[in-house]
């Protein structure tokens, strides 16, 4: 039985994260992907500086492809992501700005994305990563902390949901999984921009872990619970289990991966409180771990030739 047949009697949205250009030239990727999901979200598609490459430009030719794929095959869309101070085009992070230039800018950008696809989006991404390398308060070097102030964030949230109202409305980050200092900064920033009315909906876990850094299960489903008892939703977005890492041999992981896909979905699935899982890539040849930090890697749940991997199995497993 398929991971969508499966997750489908628990009520939870099973995703991955989708490549245009793969979506485009390959035929047994986009089986597998009707086959297995019914949740995606554009890998790098809807980021800034591919929706915006020029000033006053827009170009949305694989973000129309990957909606228009997801509609035809019943799949959600989750858009990722409209403001994080990463993949910036130059024209904007060059760009000699003032503080009400930019929020012209910001505005501007959100009316005419969301806009653009309202109705077909599930969720949005609004912010991205808002916090510094401590992790103990926001980024104040980041582009957006900079040239707006820290009312950006809330003033995100405000535009996107001024534009689409039925959009729920996330903040995104990783790490934060576990309770620890990041994930306590970010539930009083997120319970502060309830109590102010800011609408905001969920919380995304991104789920970037291996053998030496995943959350202790009983910490994470703590945390499941606070955040939900904040009336936020949490999904799972980005998930992927690398197993290269200089404390362990790739052979010793290669048994721990689906131990801990298992051990960590079994946990949120009994749990009952995440309704969507999201695996960021769908095989080991189409992930950001294996294209920029280790090809010798492979932390998805089908190996380069699109086969299913112990760690599919093991996803299988804890959804039944
Ligand atoms: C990554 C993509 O997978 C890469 O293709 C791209 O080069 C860089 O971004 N957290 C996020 C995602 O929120 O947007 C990132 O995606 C991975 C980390």
């Amino acid at each position: 039985m398929s991971l969508k047949s499966l997750a489908k009697k628990r009520n939870i949205l099973i995703g991955t994260a989708v490549s245009g250009n793969a979506l485009r030239n390959n035929a047994d990727y986009r089986n597998l992907i009707v086959q297995e999901f019914n949740l995606i979200t554009p890998e790098n598609a809807m980021k800034w500086e591919v929706f915006s490459p020029k000033r006053n430009t827009f170009a949305f030719d694989d973000a129309d492809l990957i909606v228009d794929f997801a509609r035809n095959n019943n799949q959600k869309v989750h858009g990722h992501t409209l403001v994080w101070d990463k993949q910036i085009p130059d024209w904007l992070k060059r760009g000699n700005f003032s503080k009400k230039e930019f929020h012209t800018i910001l505005e501007k950008y959100i009316n005419r994305v969301v806009d653009r696809f309202k109705g077909k989006i599930i969720a949005w991404d609004v912010i991205n990563e808002a916090l510094g390398d401590c992790n103990d308060d926001y980024d104040g070097d980041s582009f957006w902390y900079k040239n707006l102030g820290i009312d950006y964030i809330e003033t995100a949230f405000n535009l996107a949901h001024s534009t689409d109202k039925n959009a729920l409305l996330f903040y995104n980050d990783w790490g934060i999984e576990d309770i620890n200092v990041k994930s306590n900064f970010i539930y009083k920033m997120l319970e502060n921009l309830l109590i102010k009315g800011v609408p905001v909906h969920g919380v995304g876990f991104q789920m970037h872990i291996g053998p030496n850094f995943s959350p202790n299960i009983k910490n994470m489903r703590d945390n499941i619970d606070r955040f939900s008892d904040l009336g936020l939703k949490v999904w799972i977005t980005e998930m992927d289990v690398r197993i290269t890492d200089s404390r362990c041999t790739k052979e010793e992981f290669e048994i721990k991966q689906p131990e801990i896909y298992k051990a960590i979905l079994s946990a949120i699935v009994e749990q009952g409180k995440v309704d969507a899982i999201t695996f960021w890539g769908l095989d080991d040849s189409h992930s950001w771990i294996t294209y920029s930090l280790d090809k010798n890697d492979s932390p998805l749940l089908f190996d380069k030739d699109l086969k299913p991997k112990s760690a599919y199995y093991a996803v299988a497993d804890a959804l039944r």
